[in-house]
């Protein structure tokens, strides 16, 4: 049991959880996850690591509200407890140092890019944001990013913040960058990450993306995790979550990622999550 000491909504549907965890809060590395249990006799969900703190003995975590598990984790409040939080799991995001490194973060992937903004700083990098998102109402924690960057950009579907579109403006906004990035390190929905790979494919842009397979046991036991890069059988967990952008097998991933889309959604509905997250109570089982 880990106690909760804040859960809160940070913008539409996207939450923001404290808990307390000192064993993981002195080892986490930037780029790692977790994998939480939101309620006794729930499912295994991994959730990066946003932000930790070594004194207070406490990580924080930006999840989206996507299905049961989530909609569980939404209807915590301060004092309450997740059930089980294993890590941190994973390998750290490869740091370099004196690099021009462009930050490609929307949704989710915001939160668990400020970690590596930090490292990316203290090592000597020079770093620029991108934050992408529906609207600019859906775009959160650029504050805490304007100190580690030199530049933060914007995109948004609607324009209502910085360039209007999708991220495939991406070139655009790297035009518009006094030097082309040596690096890209891109955090979010698979759409993104998909997207970003193959946009910088072309331009000749390293890219590394922080991969979000279906996990179950997250050490490399199971391997529901894998994913196929420069052809070989890897798994996420244990061999990533960071990989070459450039070398994933898109499709399969994108397809492996649907494959249980029917079962969760009729394990929602079936579930009665939503009626227990309005009730404030988080055993959608009950
Ligand atoms: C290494 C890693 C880090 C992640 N970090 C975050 C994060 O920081 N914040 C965040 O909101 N989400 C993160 N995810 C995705 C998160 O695990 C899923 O959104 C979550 O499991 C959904 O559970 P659910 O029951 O609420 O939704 P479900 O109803 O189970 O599913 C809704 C959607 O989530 C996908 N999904 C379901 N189970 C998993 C799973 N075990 N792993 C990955 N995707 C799944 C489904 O394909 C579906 O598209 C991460 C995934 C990985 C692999
Ligand atoms: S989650 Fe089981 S092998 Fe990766």
């Amino acid at each position: 049991m880990k106690k909760v000491i804040e859960r809160s909504m940070i913008v539409p549907n996207m939450h923001l959880l404290e808990i307390e965890a000192p064993e993981i809060a002195t080892k986490v590395r930037p780029g790692q996850f977790v994998i939480v249990i939101p309620v006794e006799e729930g499912e295994r969900i991994p959730l990066s690591i946003a932000d930790y703190d070594t004194e207070k003995g406490t990580i924080s975590i930006v999840f989206m509200e996507v299905g049961a598990s989530t909609s569980a984790l939404a209807c915590l409040k301060a004092g309450d407890e997740v059930a089980t939080c294993v890590g941190p799991l994973g390998n750290e995001t490869t740091i370099p140092s004196s690099e021009n490194v462009l930050l490609v973060g929307g949704c989710y992937g915001i939160g668990s890019l400020y970690p590596v903004a930090k490292e990316l700083k203290k090592k000597g990098n020079r770093v620029s944001t991108l934050l992408e998102a529906r609207s600019s109402y859906l775009i959160y924690w650029q504050n805490r990013f304007i100190p580690l960057s030199e530049r933060i950009y914007t995109i948004t579907r609607d324009g209502s913040l910085g360039t209007k579109g999708h991220i495939s403006r991406l070139p655009d906004v790297i035009n518009s960058m006094p030097e082309k990035p040596d690096r890209i390190i891109v955090n979010g929905c698979t759409y993104l990450m998909a997207h970003t790979s193959e946009i910088t494919k072309e331009l000749g842009i390293p890219v590394v993306v922080n991969l979000n397979p279906i996990m179950i046991d997250g050490t490399g036991m199971c391997g529901v995790c894998r994913v196929t890069v420069s052809g070989q059988t890897k798994f996420a967990c244990v061999d990533g979550p960071e990989f070459d952008g450039h070398n994933i097998d898109w499709k399969e991933f994108l397809a492996r990622r649907k494959a249980y889309m029917t079962e969760e959604a009729l394990f929602f509905r079936k579930s009665d999550a939503r009626f227990a997250h309005k009730e404030g109570k988080c055993a959608w089982h009950e």
